[in-house]
């Protein structure tokens, strides 16, 4: 297997030894296989692992996002088309089908294929065998599929948006990925490895490790975006503030996070991020209410307290519970 560092996969919790387990053991059969999970838990990254892994390795990995291409596009993108099969198609096209013969075929967000695509899928898997779109001739393949959906694919089948017949060839086994926020032992190992690899890639001063309240902040932290969100996390915080030789003592986690931000991010967010501990979460739900409003009034304390319907008083007294910092970041010597 390649140890290219894009296709490196790093964990060490339980979940992830087994699903490295499973990988291992799955890789050896051309079976197809379903990945699934919420979106930037590694669905893509353990599909090219099962293809390095298998006897196809030297084959070709192909790739197709279904669910960024409509359906005409799709069947030929997935089976070719012949010259003339449609206004504007001048030459023959092969499809991922074909270019994948002798390798594994990755079908990325197929969940919302239409039923007449999906018809033509699962004639492809009983029979290895399709035309390109304008032709009779049936070209044979030997392609291993591996599929992967954020969705509930069951649910769909039951509410009939996807055929139960499709779904039990494509599924021969399944691969569940767990979402970061219930493998918080991998949350450090995996910032550590983006720290490194950022800072090599672009020649950035190397840290040493991180703050333990930063620790403590990505451990808590519930990452609705997964792995994604957590690496664009860290490699922005490691590009804006890192120094050499020092831990990272800031993180960057909102990008648009600024005093001019055009739309307030929507209240009832907070509400989805998991309460750790109810006290604590609130307690972080009111920090970052005043920040948020201490920032939309530009640190005027006492336009903010007016817009807030609180005193001058009360408000001060939420700022020194929250030991929040009242000048513009701009005019901040230290980081807060
Ligand atoms: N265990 C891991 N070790 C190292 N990097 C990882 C790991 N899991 C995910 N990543 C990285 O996180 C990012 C998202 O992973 P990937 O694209 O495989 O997720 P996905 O589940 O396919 O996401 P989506 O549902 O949005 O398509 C990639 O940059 C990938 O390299
Ligand atoms: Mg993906």
């Amino acid at each position: 297997m390649p140890d290219n560092l894009q296709h490196r996969l790093i964990g060490e919790s339980n979940a992830i030894g087994e699903i490295l387990e499973q990988v291992s053991s799955l890789a050896r059969i051309s079976r197809p296989i379903l990945v699934v999970g919420e979106r930037g838990t590694g669905k893509e990254l353990i599909a090219h692992r099962l293809h390095y892994l298998s006897a196809r390795w030297q084959g070709p990995f192909i790739s197709l996002n279904c669910a960024s291409l409509n359906e005409s596009l799709l069947e030929t993108e997935l089976f070719g088309h012949e010259a003339g099969a449609f206004t504007g198609a001048q030459r023959r096209h092969s499809g991922r089908f074909e270019r994948a013969d002798g390798g594994t075929l990755f079908l990325d967000e197929l969940a919302s294929m239409s039923a007449r695509l999906q018809e033509k899928l699962l004639r492809v898997i009983e029979y290895g065998e399709f035309e390109r779109v304008g032709s009779q001739q049936a070209i044979r393949v030997n392609v291993r599929l591996i599929c992967a959906t954020h969705e509930h694919l069951p649910e769909r089948v039951a509410n009939g948006l996807f055929r139960a017949d499709l779904l039990d060839r494509l599924a021969f086994d399944v691969i569940t990925l767990p979402p970061l926020r219930l493998r918080q032992d991998d949350i450090l190992l995996l910032a550590d490895f983006f720290a490194q690899n950022m800072a090599q890639e672009f020649n950035l001063p190397a840290i040493t490790g991180f703050a333990p309240d930063i620790q403590q902040q990505l451990v808590l932290y519930p990452w609705p975006g997964n792995v994604r969100e957590l690496r664009n996390v860290i490699e922005r915080s490691v590009f804006r503030y890192a120094e050499p030789g020092r831990p990272l003592t800031r993180l960057c986690m909102d990008p648009f996070a600024s005093p001019w931000r055009q739309t307030p991010e929507p209240v009832v967010d907070e509400a989805e991020k998991i309460p750790m501990n109810w006290q604590e979460h609130m307690a972080e739900y009111e920090r970052k209410l005043l920040m948020k409003l201490l920032m939309s009034c530009h640190y005027n304390q006492r336009s903010a307290a007016q817009r807030a319907g609180l005193s001058y008083d009360q408000l001060r007294g939420l700022i020194r519970k929250h030991a929040i910092s009242t000048r513009p970041p701009e005019m901040r010597q230290h980081p807060t």
